[in-house]
């Protein structure tokens, strides 16, 4: 490619820099890590136009991926500390336009593939996006169109089904059907302000349900609200007049954080799988610049959703909104004027009691896994720009909340 030529190498660290130990119920200050110098392989680049860091397991081998504008990094341990440029066709089935022989498309989504393929890749154009997965001989397999709905590379998305999910801060949540290019549903206008951290499915009983975190900004234009939505993936967008092609069982909440710190800006979710539940690791700042992680679990999320009553007085009285129903166009259109209306719980999400306090440290970055029988959770000082994670190491000091 000729970015191979034209770019310069550009220093690049794809790990987060400082490590807790946690136990699963309690902190235990001697059980701090701090992560130095040492132990970092940094790796070049030779497209300094890097806009995705993405880490994914293949078969058992930790690769990580690495989009860039146009080109695609993997990175194994196993591999010396230089990327491996990996060759995917862009362009490929693509009508050949013999007055612009360059491919214009770029990746606008990159993901773990489903059902034995290494990647799911999107490439868009012109406001229409083209994803596909991409198979171990990195050639792109069963295709499909989105006409003017286009993902963002950095904004989350989930792959379930024929369903693909994805946010566009400011816009809302989106889902396109693989199969039927007419089923798209998204959200109904936002006021201004709204930033898109994380999407999951729930679990158990709820895993017809998918949830986006948020950071919304208060309409003080200085405060934020951290936020949680739940939707029903069946959902099949409203009446011809009311709410059609938007989500028809979307409600709202907030996640509390902090006694006394008001802790609301949401910076980055983490999540972490157990046996039957998944919890939430919210890293939050708050007015005087300190850093917050609370931790909540979907079991409770979920229980809110379908226990608290509605912060509002003219709630429809025979159907309980959000409820999933099988054919969410036929819902009477009291509900659905209901749910244009952007419908909140009275109660807010608390977190469970092992909330950590940091002072002065912007963390920006949160990731949770499972060593052994600790949890381990990776904070990160460092600051994007160009989406380029920057390194820097810091030790830091952290109490129970
Ligand atoms: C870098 O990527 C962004 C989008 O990811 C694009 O808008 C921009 O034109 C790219 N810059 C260069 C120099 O390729
Ligand atoms: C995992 O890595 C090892 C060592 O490089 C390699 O021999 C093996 O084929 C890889 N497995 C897969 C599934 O890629
Ligand atoms: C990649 O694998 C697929 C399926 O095994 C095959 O049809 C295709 O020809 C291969 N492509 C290349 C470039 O080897
Ligand atoms: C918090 O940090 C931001 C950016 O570094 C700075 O502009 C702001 O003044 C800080 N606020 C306080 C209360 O220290
Ligand atoms: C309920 O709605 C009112 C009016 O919009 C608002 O002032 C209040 O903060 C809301 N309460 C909760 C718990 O969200
Ligand atoms: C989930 O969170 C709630 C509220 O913080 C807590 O009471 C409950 O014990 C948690 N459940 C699990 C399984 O940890
Ligand atoms: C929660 O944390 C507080 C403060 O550390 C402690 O006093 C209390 O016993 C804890 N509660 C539970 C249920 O663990």
């Amino acid at each position: 490619m000729s970015a191979r030529a034209e770019m310069d190498w550009t220093s690049f660290c794809a790990l987060f820099i400082c490590v807790s130990y946690v136990s699963s119920t309690k902190l235990h200050e001697a059980a701090r890590v701090k992560v130095t110098n040492e132990g970092i392989t940094r790796f070049s680049f030779k497209d300094n136009n890097i806009s995705l860091v993405k880490l994914v397991s293949t078969s058992g081998n930790k690769t990580i991926w690495v989009g860039g504008h146009k080109v695609l990094y993997s990175i194994s341990p196993t591999q010396a500390p230089e990327p491996c440029q990996v060759e995917v066709d862009l362009c490929q089935d693509e009508s050949k336009d013999s007055d612009n022989p360059h491919c214009l498309n770029r990746i606008s989504l990159l993901r773990e593939g489903v059902d034995g393929n290494l990647l799911f890749i999107c490439r868009s154009r012109d406001g229409n996006a083209r994803c596909c997965n991409v198979i171990s001989n990195y050639s792109l397999n069963d295709c499909f169109t989105s006409e003017h709905y286009e993902p963002d590379i950095n904004e989350p998305s989930l792959l379930i089904g024929n369903m693909l999910y994805f946010t566009k801060s400011e816009k809302g949540l989106y889902r396109i059907n693989k199969e039927d290019r007419n089923d798209i549903i998204w959200s109904q206008t936002f006021p201004e302000g709204l930033t898109y951290l994380k999407l999951i499915v729930g679990k158990g009983l709820h895993k017809d349900k998918v949830y986006s975190f948020f950071a919304e900004k208060h309409r003080d234009g200085e405060h934020w609200i951290p936020r949680v939505s739940q939707s029903c993936m069946n959902d099949r967008g409203g009446s011809k007049s009311l709410l059609q092609s938007s989500w028809t069982s979307m409600i709202f909440t907030s996640l509390s954080c902090g006694r006394g710190y008001e802790f609301t800006q949401m910076i980055d979710v983490a999540t972490l799988d157990t046996d039957d539940d998944t919890k939430i690791y919210v890293l939050f700042r708050n007015y005087w610049n300190m850093s917050a992680v609370c931790v909540y679990n979907m079991s409770e999320i979920s229980k809110l959703f379908s226990s608290s009553e509605f912060n509002s007085t003219d709630v429809p009285k025979n159907h309980r909104p959000g409820t999933c129903v099988e054919d969410s166009t036929r819902l009477p259109s009291d509900v659905l004027g209901f749910m244009k209306n952007r419908p909140e719980m009275k109660d807010w999400v608390k977190p469970e009691n092992i909330s950590l306090l940091f002072r002065h440290r912007h963390y920006t970055h949160i990731q949770v896994d499972r060593v052994g029988d600790q949890t381990v959770m990776l904070l990160s000082l460092g600051y994007l720009e160009s989406v380029l994670q920057v390194p820097q190491v810091h030790r830091f000091n952290s109490f129970v909340a």
